[in-house]
């Protein structure tokens, strides 16, 4: 799960997709592209609505995208359409490439749906990033299981 800071989406993003798999068969994990927040914990609004809804991602810190992240994942899932190009920038041949999809495909393919950026809104961006994930995160579980 892939975002700008790894502080606001994309930790919603692996707190959301890990409550619906089985972590001793799925490992997910979120990091942003920029350095900006590295080592950092998820903004407090991202662990309030979490926590709403049943979801701690109080031990998450903050990471950034690397080269060996295309390594170690089969999917890699970015927020919005600068995630999406900055991740592929670093790609290095085609198989990387295609494991790069922005998230709201899951929902509705093609039509470039952004997770829109909630850090400089209020708690209702959040609640609504939130629930845009929950979604995606759905279709996402219910497509490794037929996968597995
Ligand atoms: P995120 O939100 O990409 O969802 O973690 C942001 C967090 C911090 C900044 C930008 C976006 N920032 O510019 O510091």
């Amino acid at each position: 799960m892939v975002c700008l800071g790894n502080i606001c989406r994309s930790p919603l993003a692996e707190g959301i997709l890990q409550s619906k798999l089985d972590p001793e068969k799925y490992t997910v994990a979120s990091c942003g592209t920029s350095n900006y927040h590295i080592g950092g914990k998820p903004d407090r609004r991202s662990i309030e609505v979490a926590k709403k809804f049943g979801i701690d991602i109080t031990q998450q810190r903050a990471a950034q995208f690397t080269t060996k992240d295309f390594d170690n994942y089969d999917f890699i899932y970015t927020m919005d359409s600068s995630n999406y190009q900055n991740v592929i920038k670093l790609s290095r041949n085609p198989k990387d490439t295609n494991k790069v999809s922005l998230i709201m495909d899951e929902l509705y393919p093609n039509n470039s749906i952004d997770v829109p950026d909630p850090y400089y809104g209020g708690d209702q961006g959040f609640e609504d990033v939130f629930q845009m994930l929950n979604q995606a995160s759905e279709k996402i579980a219910a497509k490794l299981e037929k996968l597995s």
